[in-house]
C-alpha cells in the first residue's frame, strides 16, 4: 500500500484546525527526522499495553530514549479509576468528549516530552476511529514527528477472553469491583469501542504495522528507517507467553581467585561444586514446571520412567558463552547446550589477564576513562558495555522467540546486559548491576514486565576480580569475601574430576 502520498482530504476540520494551531516545538534542526510516535490502535483487551511496555524497555535497552504515554492513566488520575461502561459509549456526548480532552492533554505531555529530549514516544490508546487517528497524526507531523500506527488486530475470541480474564480483572479500574461485575462491564465497554471502530486503511496515508491473532499474521505498510525495523523484527520474534528465565554467572574459575580479568581459565573445585548445584537446581524447578504442565489422558502414569522423561522433556534450553567456565558450569544438567560467541565476557583488551589494581597502576589514564564513562568506555583492543549490549541483541530476539524455560550461564558484563533487558533498568545503570556469583536469578515475564527471585546456591565463592567501582560498593558481596548460600542444594564432597564439557549442540 501506498504511505504518504498525497494528502486525501480525510482531515476533519478539527485535525486541520490543530494543525495550523500547533507550536511547531519540535521543528529544531536536526530534530524532525528522528522522533517517532508509535501510535497504538486497536480495541481494548488486543494486549496493545502490553507491546506498548515490551516496546518502550526495548527500544530504551537499545539506547533510544522511549515512553508510554497511556490515556487510561490520564482517565483514572483525572477522573478516578470508576467510570462505568456507560462512559465510553459512544453516544455519551460527556464522555466523549472528557475522553477527547484526556487524549490531547496526554498528547500535548508526550510532545513536551519528545521535545525535552525523547525519541520515540508510544501513545497508548484505543485510536479506534480514523477521525481520531486523523488528529493525532495531523498534530504530530505538524511537528516534524513521524508517525507509525501499530495496531492489534485479534478477533480470536478466545484470546480476549483469556486477555480479558488475566489483565482486565486485575485493573485499577476495577479493583474495588469484584472479578465477575469488571469481566462484565468490561465486555460492555469493548462493545461500546465495537461502535464505530475502523481498521487502519491505506487512505491514511501512513506507515502502519499489524499485528493479527497475536503474531500469527502481521503485515506491514510503509515501514521506513533503522528504528521502525528494529520495532518490526522485536514484534516479528515477541509473545506474551509467561515463562521463566534463568540467568546464572558461571560458577567460580581460577581467574576469580587470582582475581584476573577475562581469559578462559577453568573452574575451581569450588566453581564444580557450583555445576553440580545448578544442577541440582535446575532439576527441582524442572520437576515442579512439568508437573504443572496440562497432560493428555492417554499421557497420565504412575510409571517413574516416564515421569522422569517428561522431566527431561521440560528442561530448559541452555545457552553458555563459548568459554571454557560457562561451558563446564552446565556440564551435569542433562541436555545440550548452545555456546553463543555473543555470550561471551566483555573483551577488555589489553587489560585481559590482568588485575583492577594492575590497571589501575600500570594504565592510570584507561582506569580512570573507564570510571569516568563505563557504559561507554571502550577498553583498548577491546570492547565497551554498549559493544556487548549491541552484541547481545540477537540473543535477546531469540529469548523473545522461546515459549518454554530458558537457562543462560554467561559472565558478568553479559548477565548484568540480559538482566538490565529484561528488568527494564537503563543502559546507564547495566555496568553497576550487582550479578554475585554462584547465584541462580529466575525471572519470570508477565504482561507487565518481570518478577525477580534470587537464590543463592550454598556454595562458597572468591571473587577477586570484583569491580573496583563506587558504584557498586554498597552491594554486600566485597572482594575476595565467601559467598554463603541459603539453600544446601550442593553435593556434600567436590567432584574428584573437572566437569566434563562434551554435550554442545551447536556453536553460534
Ligand atoms: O571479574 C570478572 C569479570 O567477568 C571480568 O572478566 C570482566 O572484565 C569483569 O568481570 C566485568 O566487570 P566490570 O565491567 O565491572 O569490570
Amino acid at each position: 500500500g501506498g504511505a504518504r502520498g498525497g494528502r486525501s482530504g480525510l482531515a476533519t476540520a478539527a485535525a486541520k484546525a490543530s494543525a495550523t494551531a500547533s507550536r511547531g516545538v519540535l521543528r529544531t534542526p536536526g530534530f524532525s527526522t528522528k522522533k517517532l510516535v508509535i501510535v497504538m490502535v486497536g480495541l481494548p483487551a488486543r494486549g496493545k499495553t502490553h507491546m506498548a511496555r515490551c516496546l518502550e524497555r526495548y527500544l530504551n535497552w537499545l539506547g533510544f530514549t522511549a515512553r508510554v504515554f497511556n490515556v487510561g492513566e490520564y482517565r483514572r488520575k483525572f477522573l478516578g479509576a470508576t467510570q462505568p461502561a456507560a462512559f465510553f459509549d459512544p453516544s455519551n456526548p460527556e464522555g466523549a468528549r472528557a475522553r477527547w480532552e484526556l487524549a490531547l492533554e496526554c498528547l500535548r505531555d508526550m510532545t513536551n516530552w519528545l521535545e525535552e529530549g525523547g525519541l520515540v514516544g508510544i501513545y497508548d490508546a484505543t485510536n479506534s476511529t480514523r477521525d481520531r487517528r486523523e488528529v493525532v497524526r495531523t498534530r504530530l507531523e505538524a511537528d516534524g514527528v513521524r508517525v507509525l500506527f501499530l495496531e492489534s488486530i485479534c478477533d480470536d475470541a478466545a484470546i480476549v477472553e483469556k486477555n480479558i480474564l488475566e489483565t482486565k480483572a486485575r485493573s485499577p479500574d476495577y479493583r474495588f469491583v469484584d472479578a465477575e461485575a469488571a469481566v462484565a462491564d468490561f465486555k460492555k465497554r469493548i462493545a461500546n469501542y465495537c461502535v464505530g471502530n475502523e481498521t487502519v486503511l491505506d487512505e491514511e496515508q501512513c506507515s502502519y504495522i499489524k499485528i493479527i491473532n497475536v503474531g500469527s499474521k502481521i503485515i506491514l505498510n510503509g515501514i521506513t528507517g533503522y528504528v521502525q525495523g528494529k520495532i518490526v523484527s522485536y514484534l516479528a520474534n515477541a509473545h506474551i507467553m509467561p515463562r521463566a528465565i534463568y540467568l546464572s554467572r558461571h560458577g567460580e574459575s581460577e581467574w576469580n581467585v587470582t582475581g584476573q580479568l577475562g581469559g578462559d581459565p577453568n573452574l575451581t573445585p569450588r566453581g564444580r561444586r557450583y555445576a553440580h548445584a545448578l544442577n541440582a537446581f535446575i532439576m527441582a524447578e524442572t520437576k515442579k514446571y512439568a508437573a504443572a504442565q496440562p497432560r493428555g489422558a492417554d499421557e497420565a502414569s504412575d510409571d517413574d520412567e516416564d515421569d522422569s522423561r517428561s522431566v527431561e522433556a521440560a528442561l530448559p534450553l541452555v545457552w553458555t558463552s563459548q568459554l571454557r567456565r560457562t561451558r563446564q558450569t552446565v556440564a551435569h544438567i542433562p541436555t545440550i547446550n548452545m555456546c553463543w560467541r555473543a555470550l561471551n565476557e566483555i573483551d577488555a583488551g589489553v587489560c585481559e589477564g590482568l588485575t583492577y589494581a594492575s590497571v589501575a597502576e600500570t594504565m592510570p589514564d584507561v582506569a580512570a576513562a573507564r570510571k569516568a564513562d563505563k557504559l561507554r568506555y571502550r577498553y583498548p583492543g577491546g570492547e565497551s558495555y554498549v559493544d556487548v549490549l549491541t552484541r547481545l541483541e540477537p540473543v535477546i530476539l531469540e529469548l523473545e522467540r522461546q515459549r518454554g524455560p530458558v537457562l543462560i550461564v554467561a559472565h558478568n558484563a553479559v548477565i548484568r546486559g540480559i538482566y538490565a533487558y529484561l528488568m527494564n533498568k537503563s543502559q546507564s545503570g547495566c555496568p553497576s548491576i550487582d550479578i554475585p556469583l554462584h547465584t541462580v536469578f529466575k525471572l519470570t515475564t508477565r504482561a507487565y514486565g518481570a518478577e525477580e527471585e534470587r537464590f543463592p546456591l550454598d556454595v562458597e565463592a572468591t571473587y577477586n576480580n570484583r569491580t573496583p567501582d563506587s558504584d557498586n560498593a554498597d552491594e554486600a558481596q566485597e572482594g575476595g569475601e565467601a559467598v554463603d548460600g541459603a539453600e544446601a542444594l550442593a553435593p556434600a564432597a567436590a567432584p574428584a574430576a573437572p566437569a566434563q564439557d562434551g554435550k554442545v549442540l551447536s556453536t553460534v
